[in-house]
């Protein structure tokens, strides 16, 4: 019998997109408002989903006290109030994408969470744009 759990975190991170190597016209043509040069800030949410079987002595998946205290030092001490372009090592060569935040925080949990444990990261952007990893396989039809 498999379940789900999720739990929610959230933090404030200053973002550029933007190719080195492309004009600062193209940057705005491909990311808009996104590659500004001097910055700009989001309010990212996150939910972090483990699945898995119940433990039978506790009734728990996970006691969610230790996942909440892992999301707060792997990922919101981490990413919180920083210039992700600049503060942040995982994207000193990564654009700090959506996509490649979700994919740097699950690899960073990944880490921190007990293997029989599968893992599921939902990063928002703003209310309308989140993205997710790893995601179902669909088959081209
Ligand atoms: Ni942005």
């Amino acid at each position: 019998m498999y379940i789900s759990v999720y739990r929610k975190a959230h933090f404030n991170a200053a973002h550029r997109l933007y190719v080195k190597d492309w004009s600062d016209e193209k940057n705005l043509k491909v990311f808009g408002v996104c590659s500004n040069p001097n910055f700009h800030g989001h309010n990212y949410e996150i939910e972090v989903r483990l699945t898995g079987e119940i433990d039978p002595v506790t009734g728990m998946l996970i006691n969610l006290k230790d996942l909440k205290q892992i999301i707060k030092e792997e990922i919101e001490d981490r990413f919180d109030h920083k210039n992700l372009n600049l503060d942040v090592e995982e994207f000193e060569h990564l654009i700090p994408t959506s996509e490649n935040i979700c994919y740097v925080i699950y690899n960073i949990l990944r880490k921190a969470i007990d293997e029989k444990h599968q893992l599921r990261i939902r990063l928002y952007e703003t209310p309308r744009n989140f993205v997710e990893y790893p995601a179902d396989r669909v088959t081209p039809t």
